[in-house]
C-alpha cells in the first residue's frame, strides 16, 4: 500500500496476468470437480472422470482415502483394510512400541502375521461418507445488520439441526465447515474407525533418512511410509480396539502402478491439507512472516540446540524426545523457508499493487464503495493490534506452553477444582484420577528432567527478555522483584521444590489420593505457576485476541466475495481447512536458482553417494547396501534399470497432506506424498508455479522395501498391483 500510483499500474497489469490460477494452483473441492476442473484434468491427461474421483452413487477412490490420526492423510490399498501412510505419520505410534529393547524406530517393525500387528490405542482413521453444498441452509435470510456474535449463533444453530439430520440414527459422524470464509458452507458425514494397528515400518535410516538436514528439500531420498491396518467388529463396523476384531473391507482400495511416469505426465493428490490462507490482505502476511515467525525460529533454535545435545548423548533420550523434537524442527525449518520464499516472491508487494488495484475499483462508484472502501483501512488498523497480541501468544506457546514440568502439572487441575468444592464428588474425583494417571504416565514416559529443567530456564529467559513489557504476565514481577531477574535461580528452586519433577512422588500422591491432598498440589510451584499462566492466556490474551479475530474473519468474508467480485473470470479455490481436497498437476523439475536444474526424480544410487557414516542422519543401511550393490529390484525397477525412490510434481499440497496417495492419469497409485520443496513452502500463503513441487516417495521404492528388504511379501500380494 505505499508504492507510488505510477510503478503501482504497471504492476497490476502483471499481477491481473499472475492472478489467474494456473493448472498447478489450488486445492479443488472433490463434489465440484466435475463443473470445475474436469475438462482441464482430461486436457492435462486424465483418463478417468471426476465421477470416478468423487461419487455419491457407486464406489470411488474418495472410498480409499482417510484421515489418519489427528493431521495425515492415508490410503487403503487392499480389501483386507491394509493403509499406506508417511513413515513420520506413525512415527508417534512407531516411538510409543519402542524401547531400548524393542528399538522400532531405529530397526524398523514388520508384521509377519495378522497376529503381529500392534494395536495402537488412541489412533483413528477417518473415511469420508459424503459431503453435501448446505450454503443455501445456513445462510438463508440472514440478516445484514446483525451483528457477528448473533451471525454465529444462528449459523451454530443451523449447524447442529442439518448435523442431527444427516447422521440420524446411523453410526456416522457429521461436520460443517465454513469455505471462502462463510461465504460457503459444506457438509461432510464421516466414520471413524477407532482399531487401528501397526503393521510395518521401515528402519529410520530409510523412513527418515536425511532427517533434518534434508527435511523440507528437494534432492529427496528418504523412504517416508509405513503401514497400519484398520480393524472392525464382525459387522464390518468400526469399534474400539478388541482382540476380536478383524481387518475392515473397504468399498474400494487403490491399484498400484508398476508402471512409473515420466516428465510432465499428469498426477493428482488426494487428501486432507489442513490450512492454507492465499487471500489475505498484505498486513496479515507481515504478521506472519515478519513477527511471528522470526519469534518461533529463535525459540525453536534455542529448544532445539538443548534436544539435540540430549539425544545425541543418550539412546533413551533418543527415543524418548523422538516424536517431540520432530515435530520441533519440522515446524522450525519450515518458516524459515517460508520467509525465504515470501522474500524472494516479492509477496508482500504483489499483495500491496493488487490492493491498490483493489482500492481504485472499491472506491470508484458509490455502491461498491459503500460495501467494499473501508475494508482494507480496517485490516490496516485491526493488525496493528492484533500483530502486538499474536507477538504475546508465539512467546507463550514457545517458552511456557513447551516445557513438560508446567504441562504436566498443569494437567491437575481439574482435579483440584473438583476436591475445592464443597460437595465434592468422590466417583467424580476418581475417574479424574484414573484418566490423570493414565496421562501422566504417557507424559512421564517421555520426560527427563535435565533435559526439561534447561529448556524451561532458556525458554523462559528468552520470553522474559524480549516480550513487550505492556503483555508481561504476573510472574514477571516475581522474578524482578524477588529474583532480581535471577531466572536461572527461579528455575532451581522451582524445580527442586515441586512434586512434579519426580513420577514417583507424584503417581505415589495420586494412588493413595485422599481428596485434602489436592492441597499439596495447589501450592505446589510448577502447579501454581502453570495456573497463573493459563489464567493469564484466557484472561488476558484469548477474549482480545477472540474479539479482533471475529473482526477479522467478519472482514475476510467480505474481503473474499469482493475479491471474487474483482476478478470475476478467476477460478477461485477455498483455502485448505482440513477437508478433503484435489490438487493435480505434472510431474516437473525446477530451476532452484540461477544455473542450477533439478530433475524431477531421485534413485538408490543417489542414497549410496549421500552416505556418511559419520553422520546420523546419512546413515545407509547394510542390506540395503547389498541390495543396491546386487541391483536386486525385482519387479520394482524403472524402465531405465533403477530404483526410483521420490519424485516431484507441481500439485499443490500443505501440511495435512502427508501421506496422501499421488495418482496416475488411469487413478493408480504411483506414489506417496511427503513434503514440499524448500523454495516452494512459502506456498501456503502465496503459490509459485516456478518454485512450488510437492515431494512423493515413489510407490516402486515402498514396495521394494516392503518385498525385498523386509521380506514382507505377505503384504505385497494383498495389494493389487497394475504392471
Ligand atoms: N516436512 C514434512 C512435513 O511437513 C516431513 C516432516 C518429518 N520429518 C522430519 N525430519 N521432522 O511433515
Ligand atoms: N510433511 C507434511 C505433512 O505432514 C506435508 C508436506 C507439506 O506440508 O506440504 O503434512
Amino acid at each position: 500500500m505505499v508504492n507510488t500510483m505510477r510503478r503501482g499500474w504497471f504492476i497490476v497489469l502483471l499481477a491481473a496476468a499472475s492472478w489467474t490460477v494456473k493448472a498447478e494452483e489450488g486445492m479443488w473441492i472433490p463434489m465440484l470437480l466435475g463443473d470445475l476442473n474436469e475438462e482441464e484434468m482430461i486436457a492435462m491427461g486424465m483418463r478417468i472422470s471426476a465421477e470416478d474421483i468423487y461419487s455419491v452413487n457407486h464406489s470411488s477412490l474418495k472410498d480409499a482415502v482417510v484421515v489418519f490420526g489427528g493431521g495425515c492423510t492415508a490410503e487403503i490399498v487392499s480389501t483386507q483394510g491394509l493403509i499406506l501412510t508417511n513413515h513420520h505419520c506413525g512415527y508417534g505410534s512407531i516411538q510409543r512400541h519402542s524401547s531400548l529393547e524393542y528399538d522400532y524406530l531405529t530397526e524398523g517393525y514388520w508384521a509377519f502375521s495378522q497376529a503381529e500387528e500392534l494395536p495402537c490405542p488412541g489412533l483413528t482413521c477417518t473415511l469420508l461418507i459424503r459431503m453435501e453444498d448446505v450454503t443455501e441452509r445456513i445462510l438463508d435470510r440472514i440478516p445484514a445488520e446483525i451483528s457477528e456474535v448473533e451471525r454465529q449463533k444462528v449459523i451454530g444453530e443451523r449447524m447442529e439441526q442439518i448435523k442431527k439430520e444427516a447422521t440420524g440414527s446411523t453410526h456416522y459422524t457429521a461436520d460443517i465447515e465454513p469455505f471462502f470464509y462463510g461465504n460457503a458452507y459444506y457438509l461432510f458425514v464421516n466414520e471413524i474407525f477407532k482399531d487401528i494397528r501397526l503393521v510395518g515400518a521401515p528402519p529410520s535410516s530409510i523412513g527418515k533418512f536425511g532427517g533434518d538436514t534434508d527435511n523440507w528439500m528437494w534432492p529427496r531420498h528418504t523412504g517416508d511410509f509405513s503401514m497400519f491396518r484398520i480393524y472392525v467388529d464382525s459387522a464390518n463396523l468400526p469399534a474400539s480396539y478388541s482382540p476380536d476384531n478383524v481387518p475392515y473391507t473397504p468399498k474400494n482400495h487403490l491399484k498400484i502402478s508398476l508402471e512409473g511416469y515420466q516428465e510432465g505426465d499428469f498426477t493428482f493428490v488426494f487428501g486432507y491439507p489442513g490450512r492454507t490462507t492465499e487471500y489475505l490482505p498484505s498486513n496479515a502476511i507481515r504478521m506472519i512472516t515478519g513477527e511471528e515467525n522470526p519469534i518461533r525460529i529463535h525459540m525453536r533454535d534455542i529448544a532445539l540446540g538443548i534436544i539435540d545435545r540430549a539425544m545425541q548423548s543418550d539412546d533413551a533420550t533418543r527415543i524418548q524426545y523422538a516424536a517431540k523434537q520432530a515435530g520441533i524442527a519440522n515446524g522450525w525449518k519450515k518458516w524459515i523457508g517460508e520467509n525465504k520464499g515470501i522474500r524472494r516472491l516479492e509477496a508482500l508487494d504483489k499483495k500491496e499493487n493488487f490492493e491498490e488495484r483493489f482500492q481504485h475499483w472499491a472506491t470508484k462508484n458509490p455502491p461498491v464503495r459503500e460495501q467494499y472502501g473501508q475494508l482494507l483501512p480496517a485490516f490496516e488498523k485491526l493488525f496493528a493490534e492484533l500483530t502486538l497480541y499474536a507477538r504475546a501468544e508465539t512467546y507463550l506457546w514457545e517458552s511456557a506452553f513447551r516445557t513438560d514440568l508446567l504441562r504436566i502439572a498443569g494437567a491437575c487441575r481439574t482435579l483440584v477444582d473438583k476436591c475445592r468444592e464443597k460437595e465434592s464428588d468422590r466417583a467424580l474425583i476418581d475417574k479424574e484420577l484414573t484418566s490423570l494417571k493414565n496421562s501422566l504416565a504417557g507424559q512421564y514416559k517421555n520426560y527427563r528432567q535435565d533435559v526439561d529443567r534447561e529448556l524451561f530456564l532458556q525458554l523462559m529467559q528468552a520470553y522474559y527478555e524480549n516480550l513487550d513489557p505492556a503483555f508481561s504476565p504476573p510472574f514477571f514481577t516475581e522474578i524482578k522483584l524477588k529474583y532480581k531477574g535471577d531466572i536461572e535461580r527461579f528455575t532451581q528452586d522451582m524445580f527442586a521444590s515441586s512434586i512434579f519433577d519426580s513420577e514417583k512422588t507424584v503417581m505415589d500422591l495420586l494412588g493413595h489420593y485422599k481428596p485434602s491432598d489436592y492441597k499439596k498440589i495447589a501450592r505446589d510451584p510448577a502447579y501454581k505457576l502453570a495456573i497463573e499462566l493459563r489464567d493469564y492466556y484466557f484472561n488476558r490474551l484469548v477474549p482480545a485476541m477472540q474479539i479482533m479475530e471475529a473482526r477479522s474473519d467478519s472482514l475476510m468474508r467480505i474481503y473474499m466475495k469482493a475479491q471474487m467480485e474483482l476478478l470475476p473470470d478467476k477460478r477461485f479455490y477455498p483455502d485448505a481447512n482440513s477437508t478433503l481436497r484435489v490438487a493435480y498437476g505434472r510431474v516437473a523439475g525446477y530451476t532452484p536458482a540461477d544455473a542450477v536444474r533439478y530433475d524431477s526424480h531421485t534413485t538408490l544410487a543417489g542414497i549410496i553417494m549421500k552416505e556418511d557414516s559419520d553422520i546420523y542422519d546419512y546413515a545407509v543401511n547394510d542390506r540395503l547396501k547389498e541390495l543396491y550393490s546386487k541391483a536386486d529390484y525385482g519387479r520394482y525397477a524403472d524402465q531405465d534399470g533403477t530404483i526410483h525412490t521420490c519424485f516431484i510434481a507441481t500439485n499443490h499440497t500443505s501440511g495435512g497432506n502427508s501421506g496422501s496417495p499421488v495418482l496416475n492419469a488411469q487413478g493408480h497409485l504411483i506414489g506417496i506424498n511427503f513434503d514440499r520443496c524448500w523454495e516452494g513452502t512459502m506456498s501456503d500463503l502465496m503459490y509459485d508455479p516456478d518454485m512450488c513441487r510437492n515431494i512423493s516417495l515413489d510407490i516402486r521404492y515402498c514396495l521394494f522395501i516392503i518385498d525385498k528388504f523386509a521380506g514382507a511379501t505377505h503384504l505385497i500380494n494383498e495389494m493389487t498391483l497394475v504392471e
